[in-house]
């Protein structure tokens, strides 16, 4: 049976710092942010917004682009590490708010950036096992990626959700199966200690790791796919690659590394072909954690000039701590305009620019959201409104 995804919808906030003045502010040259780390806006949510509300916008994109009800849905996973409790998972709010069926199976996963593809890899066996039944799993990768004002991470932040719907009718994308690769290692290049809101990271340290575990999963990938050997670089066999995408400069040196092992001499000539579309949205939101791969996923199918159906796509997920996965997937006839008609570009040129004083007020404010008294904000959507006797409230 195939498996795949039928539809997939993106949430990002309505507001943005621009990396040129940000850089300004901090003292630091502009081309540092936006050509060093190849990020030219960095999204950041409001108050009101939380990896909850995020995830439920996403998800009821996906879900109308795919004329889904709440009845057809018969798994929701909800990748993240930003939660926003111990215990309860992001998933069973976003269950509330969608109004979808007692008779689902609910739940989060976590293993840093890693945590969406966890739970893709998972629905996609649930569904070509036959358990689904015809049932469709909604995955959800929903972050606010927040390393605290003034830290070299800084200008590495963003804040998103993907939704992913999988299903036996994949309209956008079949997943092959069999063909992944997967290497994990125990390392100490990102974590976030349970005190503690923000990330602590070894940034260099976790740009060596990330390389390390894409070489172990690409050559998993390729004794997976026994299909090793040929003429050429073996990346060659995709229309285009996909690496998580913490900042842009990280696609870059993934590609590199990618060509290298694939003894290519010029290991930078082809990344404009086979990763420049995929780069196009992440470059405006910046690093969105578990969605981050999802997002460049649909800036290439939203922006690539090439027609893409029938051809191979290379996948590549990395969480830190660490595990990832190299796996892949056939574009799907018409996926490309399907993604397009979400109209994702004008979704981000919609967006309002934040000033750095505006900026630094929400990050401060958002220290003290997870108590804050539960109040009526006006507006529309998804909102969280703050906490009564401990329990989150959420406008719908
Ligand atoms: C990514 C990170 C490590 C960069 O840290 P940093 O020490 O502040 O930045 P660097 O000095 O390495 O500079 C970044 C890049 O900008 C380049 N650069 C510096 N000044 C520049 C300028 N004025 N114009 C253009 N490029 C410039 C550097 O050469 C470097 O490029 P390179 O990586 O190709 O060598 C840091 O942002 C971080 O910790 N991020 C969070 C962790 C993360 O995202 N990890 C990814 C793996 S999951």
């Amino acid at each position: 049976m195939q498996a795949g995804l039928e539809s997939l919808g993106i949430a990002v906030p309505p507001t943005y710092v621009e990396l040129a003045e940000l850089a300004r502010a901090r003292g630091v040259a502009p081309g540092k942010y936006v050509d060093g780390l190849g990020v030219t806006r960095m999204a950041v949510p409001l108050v009101e917004e939380d990896t909850v509300t995020l995830a439920a916008r996403a998800a009821r994109m996906a879900m109308e682009a795919a004329g889904c009800t709440a009845e057809d849905v018969g798994m929701l996973v909800v990748g993240t590490e930003t939660a926003v409790d111990h215990s309860k998972p992001v998933s069973s709010y976003v269950q509330g708010l969608l109004g979808l069926s007692t008779r689902c199976r609910v739940f989060e996963t976590k293993h840093a950036c890693y945590g969406g593809t966890a739970a893709l890899l998972l629905a996609m066996d649930w569904v070509r096992s036959g358990s689904a039944k015809g049932k469709k799993a909604l995955i959800i990768c929903s972050d606010i990626a927040r390393y605290g004002v003034g830290t070299p991470g800084e200008p590495t932040q963003g804040a998103g959700a993907v939704a992913l719907l999988v299903s036996d009718k994949p309209k956008l994308l079949a997943f092959e199966a069999g063909k992944t690769g997967a290497y994990a290692k125990d390392v100490m290049d990102f974590w976030r200690p349970l005190y503690s809101k923000d990330a602590v990271v070894d940034g260099h340290y976790s740009v060596q790791c990330y390389l390390d575990a894409l070489e172990g999963a690409y050559r998993a990938y390729q004794e997976a796919a026994e299909d090793a050997g040929g003429e050429g670089a073996y990346s060659d066999r995709f229309a285009a690659l996909v690496y998580h995408v913490p900042y842009g400069k990280m696609s870059r040196k993934a590609h590199r590394h990618v060509r290298t092992l694939d003894g290519d001499k010029e290991p930078d000539a082809s990344f404009d072909r086979l990763v420049g579309p995929s780069l196009v949205l992440p470059s405006q939101v910046g690093n969105i954690y578990t969605g981050s791969m999802y997002l460049a996923l649909a800036s290439l199918l939203s922006c690539s000039r090439e027609e893409l159906t029938g051809k191979r796509v290379g996948l590549f997920s990395y969480g830190s701590g660490s595990c990832a996965e190299f796996f892949s997937a056939v574009v799907q006839p018409e996926a490309q305009a399907r993604v397009k008609a979400l109209g994702l570009e004008n979704l981000l040129e919609k967006r309002r620019a934040l000033s750095i004083p505006e900026y630094e007020a929400i990050m401060a404010a958002r220290e003290k959201l997870d108590d804050k008294p539960a109040e009526e904000t006006p507006g529309e959507g998804f909102r969280y409104q703050g906490t009564r006797d401990h329990k989150r409230i959420y406008a719908r």
